[in-house]
């Protein structure tokens, strides 16, 4: 059986676990800080086990050394942003918090392949792939499946199909500046560009860019768990079954789409070695426009982490 860990037994971390043994692709480890939770939450995920059928373990710790021959570790572990905190802030806690993570996935799990979701992700990325070591290609990050999953549904919705018959393409950085791509978001094959009208999809390109923020405008606690954990888990599962998956990820690039040494969400080719290949698309100038933009953004993230952050 494979082994996946998760690391951050928060909202995020534990529905990513359950959608994993739900799969029943991996035993999965979880690991929190705080102590007696994540074992509550292992325990408690066993005990469904009989009803959603899933022949998996499922177990909480506090201690890494149980990450040990992880096949793929998901780093989940971070804090939202609190009253009175600014970006640099949040940025400063939860790099210490994935650069801790990350080493103690170097030091535990030296095989796996790291899917970083904690946020700011792409900047996440960047301190999990310095922190690890690792190779370019085992270290990527989950936002892409996410930003496309709502941009899928907004678009279902709308034209009142079927959720599974739509796919769509979102790039760009995990924040405001994210960018859907109606031209390669189709139903059945079928570009949305021929179904709707401009003014319809510019609506949902706003509603995809800002559906983060609409849950944690309602929640105003926190941020969204479950859509967030379903597509973890959709990227474990790629890696773990060596799927071949093509879906947005946020990839190390370099020189692709003119972006050097950067992590941008672009379309990757997932399967056993993590993120194998990425996809390169003819962009108009449209499109490349706001994809510099976006762009830019992470770029103005890896200044600020650069501050206070050396890389090794
Ligand atoms: C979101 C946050 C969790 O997009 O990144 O919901």
């Amino acid at each position: 059986m494979k082994k996946v860990s998760v690391i951050g037994a928060g909202h995020v971390g534990a529905k990513t676990t359950y959608y994993i043994a739900e799969k029943g692709i991996a035993n999965v480890v979880m690991v929190d800080i705080v102590e007696g939770m994540p074992q509550a939450k292992g325990l408690d995920f066993t005990h469904a086990a009989p009803l959603r059928n899933y022949g998996v373990t499922t177990v909480g710790t506090n201690d890494y050394s149980e990450i040990a021959d992880s096949d793929v570790v998901v780093i989940t572990a971070g804090i939202p942003r609190k009253p009175g905190m600014d970006r640099m802030d949040l940025l400063k806690i939860n790099t210490d918090i994935v650069k801790t993570a990350s080493r103690n996935v170097a030091n535990y799990a030296p095989n796996a392949t790291i899917i970083v979701v904690s946020n700011p992700l792409d900047i996440m990325c960047m301190v999990a792939l310095d922190a690890s070591g690792f190779a370019l290609k085992r270290v990527f990050g989950m936002a892409g499946i996410l930003d496309s999953t709502r941009f899928r549904y907004f678009v279902a919705e709308k034209l009142d199909v079927a959720v599974t018959d739509v796919q769509a393409m979102v790039l760009g950085g995990h924040g405001d500046t994210m960018v859907p791509m109606p031209r390669f978001t189709t139903v059945s094959g079928i570009p949305i560009t021929e179904l709707m009208s401009p003014e319809d999809i510019e609506l949902l390109t706003v509603r995809t860019r800002n559906g983060g923020a609409e849950i944690v405008k309602h929640l105003k606690t926190g941020s969204a768990y479950y859509a967030p954990a379903a597509s973890a888990a959709e990227m474990v599962e790629a890696v773990l079954t060596n799927e071949k998956r093509i879906a947005p990820a946020c990839a190390y690039l370099r020189g692709e789409y003119g972006y050097e040494a950067i992590y941008l969400g672009v379309p990757v080719l997932i399967g056993a070695n993590g993120a194998e290949k990425i996809i390169e698309l003819d962009l108009d100038e449209g499109e490349k426009a706001l994809l510099d933009n976006s762009a830019a953004a992470v770029k103005k993230g890896l200044a600020d982490l650069r501050s206070f952050y050396t890389m090794a």
